[in-house]
C-alpha cells in the first residue's frame, strides 16, 4: 500500500508528510506552508491541496489534524482557530477538495496515538494521558492502548480560569515566565488532572517537549511524567495511522 499522508494544521504552519507505518518515520521530506492569516476551512483546504501536490503519490489516504473537537469528521470547537470551523464537516470538505479519502482528527488525539504506537507511551498499559503544550493545551486519553477521543483537558476550569490560558506554552512565551514560574503553573494543572483521573503516566508533547530537561523535573506531582519522543511530528504520524483505521 502507498504510504498514508498525515497533515497537521497548526497555528503557525500546515505540515504534511507520508508516513511509513512500519517505523513511524516520514517516508519523504516533510513539506510546510505557513498557516494563512484568515485560516478559514476553504483557505486551509487550498493550502492542503498545494502541499499534497508536492508528493509523488496522488492516491494515498490522508489523515488531517485540527486543533479542535472533531466528531465523525465534523469540527465542534475552535478555541485557537477561525470560528468558521465550528460546524464544518471537515471530512466532507477535504475529501471533496483533495479528491481522495480524507479523515480528520483532533490534533492531540493524533499525537497520543503516535506516541503510543512509536514513541514514549509505547508498551505502557493502564491509563496514559498525553498533553500537548503549545498555543493551547491538548490532551489524549489512552486506556490500554485505546483512545478515548476529544478529552479536551486543556479547558478544565482551574481557580476560575480556562487551564490553557494559564499554563500553555504560548502563555510562558507571552508572559516571559521563567521555567520555574511556568512549572508552578504546570504543577497546579497536572495536580488537577491527576486528582480527576489517577493516570499511570503523563506524556508531555508539543514543540516545547524538546526542552523537557528544563522544566519537567520541576513539576511536582506523584504520577510519572515523561517527555514525548516524536515532538512536532506526532500529529502527522498519528493522523496517518488513524486514517488507515477509519471507515
Ligand atoms: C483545543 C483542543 C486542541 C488543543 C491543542 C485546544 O485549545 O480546544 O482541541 O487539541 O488546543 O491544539
Amino acid at each position: 500500500m502507498a504510504h498514508p499522508i498525515g497533515i497537521d494544521f497548526g497555528g503557525s504552519g500546515i505540515k504534511a508528510a507520508p508516513v511509513d507505518l512500519e517505523t513511524g518515520k516520514f517516508a519523504a521530506e516533510r513539506e510546510k506552508i505557513a498557516t494563512p492569516k484568515d485560516a478559514t476551512p476553504d483557505a486551509v483546504a487550498e493550502v492542503m491541496a498545494e502541499l499534497l501536490d508536492r508528493f509523488d503519490d496522488k492516491s494515498s489516504p490522508v489523515g488531517v489534524t485540527v486543533p479542535g473537537v472533531v466528531r465523525h469528521g465534523v469540527v465542534h470547537s475552535a478555541a485557537n482557530i477561525d470560528k468558521a470551523w465550528i460546524g464544518t464537516d471537515a471530512d466532507a470538505l477535504l475529501t471533496k477538495r483533495l479528491g481522495r479519502d480524507v479523515h480528520v482528527f483532533n490534533d492531540a488525539d493524533a499525537a497520543g496515538v503516535a506516541e503510543l504506537r512509536y514513541g514514549a507511551a509505547r508498551g505502557h498499559a493502564g491509563l496514559v494521558i498525553l498533553t500537548t503544550l503549545g498555543t493551547g493545551i491538548g490532551s489524549a486519553l489512552l486506556y490500554n492502548g485505546v483512545l478515548v477521543p476529544n478529552s479536551e483537558l486543556g479547558h478544565l476550569e482551574i481557580d476560575g480560569h480556562d487551564a490553557e490560558s494559564r499554563a500553555a506554552n504560548s502563555v510562558r512565551e507571552e508572559k516571559d515566565l521563567s521555567w520555574e514560574q511556568w512549572a508552578e503553573r504546570l504543577t497546579t494543572y497536572y495536580t488537577k488532572v491527576e486528582a480527576l483521573f489517577s493516570p499511570d503516566l503523563f506524556v508531555v508533547g508539543g514543540g516545547v517537549s524538546k526542552s523537557a530537561d528544563k522544566f519537567l523535573h520541576l513539576i511536582d506531582i506523584e504520577t510519572e511524567i515523561i517527555p514525548a519522543t516524536l515532538f512536532n511530528n506526532a500529529g502527522i504520524v498519528g493522523a496517518a495511522v488513524i486514517t488507515t483505521e477509519a471507515d
